[in-house]
Formats: C-alpha cells, sequence, structure tokens
C-alpha cells in the first residue's frame, strides 16, 4: 500500500454511464457490462477496466459476510457498501439492492429506496413480478429507477427449496413474461434475469424496450451480470453452471484482477461471453 493511498484511489474521470447510455446501447442492439461490487478498490480496479455498470449486490451477504444466504443483509450493510463503492467509481451506473423485506410495504421500500439513494445509487433493484407493480410505480414517480430481478429471485429460496433454473416449463415462461409485463407498464427502467433457460431470456430482450441483464440467462440478453468473486475464482461453494473465472482464463493477459475485468467487459461486448457451456 502506498503512503499516496488516498490519491492512488482516486479514478480518473471518464464519462458518467447513465439509463440513457443503457438505453441507446439497447437501441443499437449493443450489450454491457455488469460486475458486483462492494467496496472502493475493485471499483477503482473496475473503473480503469471500463466496466459499465456496478450492482452492489445483496449476494455480500454471502461473499462479504460470510452467510449461506442474502436473507440476514439489511439496509444499512447496502448503504455502508454503496458509500465505499462509489468513493471509487465516477464512471460505472450503480445499481444497489434493496435486501430482503426491506420493500416488503410501499413506505418500507420508500424508507429503503431513499437510504440508498441517498448513499450514491442511481438505481435500485428488488426482486419479485406483478406484485411489485405498485412499489415500482411509487418509486418511479418519486423520481427512484427501479431494477426488477425476475427468475431466480435469491431472497426467495426458501419458496424455491434451492437456488435452481426457473421458466423451464411453458406455464412458468408464460408467467415470467406476465410478471416482466407487469412490472414494465409500471415503469421498471430495467429488467434482470437470473438462472432462466436462454431462449426465454432472449424473447424477454426482444419483447420489452427496456434494457434486460442476465445472469445464467443466455448471450442474447443486452447486460451481462456476474459475482466479482464468482469470476475472480474466489469461491465459497461450488461454482454455479453459468460461472467463468476471469483471473485465470487465456483472455487475461495480464493474469491479474484488473487484468480480469478488462476480459470479461470485453468478452460481453464481443457476446464471446456467455457461451452455451455457461448457460441452461
Ligand atoms: O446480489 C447479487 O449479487 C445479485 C446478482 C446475483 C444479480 O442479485
Amino acid at each position: 500500500m502506498s503512503d499516496q493511498a488516498p490519491s492512488s484511489i482516486t479514478p480518473k474521470p471518464k464519462a458518467p454511464i447513465t439509463l440513457s447510455t443503457l438505453n441507446k446501447l439497447k437501441a443499437e442492439g449493443k450489450t454491457f457490462s455488469c460486475l458486483t461490487c462492494y467496496e472502493a478498490s475493485f471499483a477503482h480496479a473496475m473503473q480503469l477496466a471500463d466496466i459499465d455498470t456496478i450492482l452492489i449486490g445483496d449476494s455480500l451477504g454471502m461473499v462479504v459476510q460470510g452467510q449461506s444466504s442474502t436473507l440476514p443483509v439489511g439496509v444499512q450493510d447496502m448503504v455502508y457498501h454503496t458509500q465505499n463503492v462509489v468513493r471509487g467509481n465516477s464512471h460505472a451506473l450503480i445499481l444497489c439492492d434493496l435486501p430482503f423485506m426491506s420493500y416488503a410495504t410501499l413506505s418500507d421500500a420508500i424508507t429503503s429506496a431513499k437510504a440508498v439513494m441517498q448513499a450514491g445509487a442511481n438505481v435500485v433493484k428488488i426482486e419479485g413480478g406483478s406484485e411489485l407493480s405498485d412499489t415500482v410505480k411509487v418509486l418511479t414517480n418519486n423520481g427512484v429507477p427501479v431494477c426488477v430481478h425476475l427468475g431466480l429471485t435469491p431472497q426467495s429460496v426458501n419458496v424455491f427449496g434451492g437456488y435452481k433454473v426457473q421458466g423451464k416449463t411453458d406455464a412458468q415462461a408464460d408467467k415470467l413474461m406476465r410478471d416482466c409485463t407487469a412490472v414494465v407498464n409500471a415503469g421498471a427502467s430495467l429488467l434482470l434475469l437470473e438462472c432462466v433457460p436462454a431462449p426465454l431470456a432472449k424473447a424477454v430482450t426482444e419483447r420489452f424496450d427496456v434494457p434486460v441483464i442476465g445472469i445464467g440467462a443466455g448471450v442474447d440478453t443486452d447486460g451481462q451480470v456476474l459475482v466479482m468473486h464468482d469470476m475472480l475464482g474466489i469461491y465459497t461453494r461450488k461454482p454455479a453452471k453459468f460461472v467463468k473465472n476471469f483471473l485465470t482464463d487465456d483472455s487475461n493477459q495480464t493474469k491479474d484482477i484488473v487484468g480480469a475485468f478488462k476480459a470479461y467487459h470485453h468478452a460481453v461486448k464481443q457476446r464471446a461471453f456467455p457461451t452455451k457451456q455457461h448457460s441452461f
């Protein structure tokens, strides 16, 4: 660590990515990269690699806190990690999860969203489907852009009975499409699909004008996201099928962390990741 730590983590100014940037990329058929991040040094490394969007995910419960699910994470955890990330990155659009039960009522949603937006988030992410329509409307009407996370929604792990691929049957696929329609009509700015069959994610991406981010959802979504620890090979459990280690991959020329982020960003931009091997 250098004696000049504060200035060494000050990123060079770059044009910030906004929702308009993502909408434009979608309209042009171009993709964007997203990684989870929880602190300033990695956020700075992501800026050096031009990562387009950062998610302060409640996955921090597992990868940072060592919990067995995202359920113990609270709003103050999200605020703390968001504050740290935004100090390290002035380029990426910042998405922040509202954690488990922090948006169960409209009043809770407003209080939680206010806290993470004041910490520096640009967009909040909430998990669910059509039942979130009123929440999406209220937040959007109050100046809070919303990303709705559908498919495998980890906050509902106890309902699903494990981390399983969703939307495999025609009935499940129809329901997912109806849920997407409801939240987009309510004003959602982004959708995020986790662990759904690639053809279904493609159909959702083509159906809606809002950008769709995928994880374990095939190559045809508008953006891709991975948990940072997973793509650096820091596993506390067996990695999911959709995970690729970019630290050790041949495409990482420098074999360091910034190199891994650059290799991931480049692979997403080229639609070289995910391959069929990393999709359902
Ligand atoms: O919390 C998180 O990291 C997420 C990703 C898995 C998309 O929601």
